[in-house]
């Protein structure tokens, strides 16, 4: 019988290395896509803090679109730690196989599919989460990009089209058997948006149906649900999105706790600090002091959400037009907060 998943349990023994193709992952939890977020910076950082992978923002399989700046940035994986793995999205089962084997010419390591985004501009174009309707065309594109490269390919679902038609069980086993080599499901089916609670259940049934590694994504914000959520669905290992904007640092606890049954303490306000003015620092670098600028606002935005009174300084931030006051405005604002936390104590 499965673990309750209100009830909570205490850790058990998990085997927390797992292997996609050649590569093994030594952190059973893993940087969702997000695009927008999950660019170059944040996925060194996230790496850095403990993600045992990253998975880049969507490219479009429409190549001929790869020229422009936002598709040029998001193909740039200079520096980054392997496995380097790109996700790519489109519904055309030859052109994915054509981005695939392109984006495998640009580096990466291990080719991600998108079926689990529900956004309208790709569903619009019948791709995303939105072929799940049609297993047929999933079939053909899963063939098609498997057999184009020679690297892992892996396969992003959600648990199906709609309520009445979770069809993650089916689109999983078809994965398995055309060589997919690891599977992310998002609790939720594409008609939910991200609307409800992720449901586990369908999930459960899809790591007990398939032997290749899968991963549960969905509502995951810490160390101990990461914990229950694995427990009760014996999937390899967890997903993050949402839970990481802003807190980096997340997958450190999160490893930290599956690895010994600890939570690690919050990180401190110096530590914040460091953390943000490096990511900072990585945001001017990649896109360039005016974009960076622009970019760094939402990120700083997550950054603070959680800290008392920091809805002045995100006001006062979002004006700011150089790096360097970016910078200053950080540091000043978290002295501040350190001084007084030491006045206090
Ligand atoms: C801003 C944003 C962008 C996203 N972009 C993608 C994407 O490019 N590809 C994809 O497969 N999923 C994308 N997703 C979905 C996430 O990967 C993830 O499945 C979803 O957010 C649920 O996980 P969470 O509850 O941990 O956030 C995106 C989600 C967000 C919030």
């Amino acid at each position: 019988m499965r673990p309750d998943l209100r009830e909570g349990k205490l850790p058990t023994e998990l085997p927390s290395n797992f292997a996609i193709g050649p590569y093994t992952i030594t952190a059973p939890v893993i940087l969702a896509p997000m695009a927008g977020v999950t660019d170059r910076p944040f996925r060194r950082l996230c790496r850095e803090l403990g993600a045992g992978l990253v998975v880049s923002e969507m490219v479009t399989s429409d190549t001929s679109l790869w020229n422009s700046r936002k598709s040029r940035m998001r193909l740039d994986h200079a520096g980054e730690t392997g496995p380097i793995s790109v996700q790519i999205a489109g519904g055309d089962p030859e052109m994915m196989a054509e981005a695939a084997r392109a984006n495998v010419e640009r580096g990466a390591q291990i080719i991600d599919i998108n079926m689990g985004c529900p956004a309208k501009k790709v569903c619009k174009k019948a791709a995303g989460s939105a072929l799940l309707r049609d297993e047929k065309l999933v079939a053909d594109i899963l063939e098609a990009v498997v057999r184009s490269v020679p690297v892992p390919v892996t396969l992003k679902i959600r648990t199906g089209w709609c309520p009445d038609s979770r069809n993650g069980v089916t689109v999983a086993k078809m994965a398995e058997d055309l060589g997919i080599s690891a599977l992310a499901v998002h609790g939720r089916t594409r008609a939910c948006g991200y609307h409800g609670q992720a449901e586990f259940d369908t999930i459960a049934e899809i790591a007990s149906a398939v032997k290749i590694p899968v991963f549960a994504n969905g509502d995951i914000t810490g160390a101990e649900k990461a914990r229950k959520v694995l427990d009760y669905t014996g999937a390899t290992a967890v997903m993050i999105g949402r839970a990481a904007q802003g807190r980096p640092w997340i997958f450190r606890e999160i490893a930290h706790y599956l690895a010994t049954g600890e939570q690690l303490p919050e990180p401190s306000l110096e530590e914040v600090r460091d953390i943000l003015s490096t990511h900072l620092s990585e945001l001017h670098r990649f896109y360039g002091e005016v974009m960076g600028v622009r970019i760094a606002r939402k990120h700083v935005g997550w950054y603070v959400k959680t800290l008392a009174d920091s809805e002045d300084f995100r006001k006062t931030f979002n004006r700011l037009d150089s790096a360097e006051a970016q910078h200053a405005s950080v540091r000043e604002w978290f002295e501040r907060r350190i001084t007084r936390g030491a006045k206090a104590a």
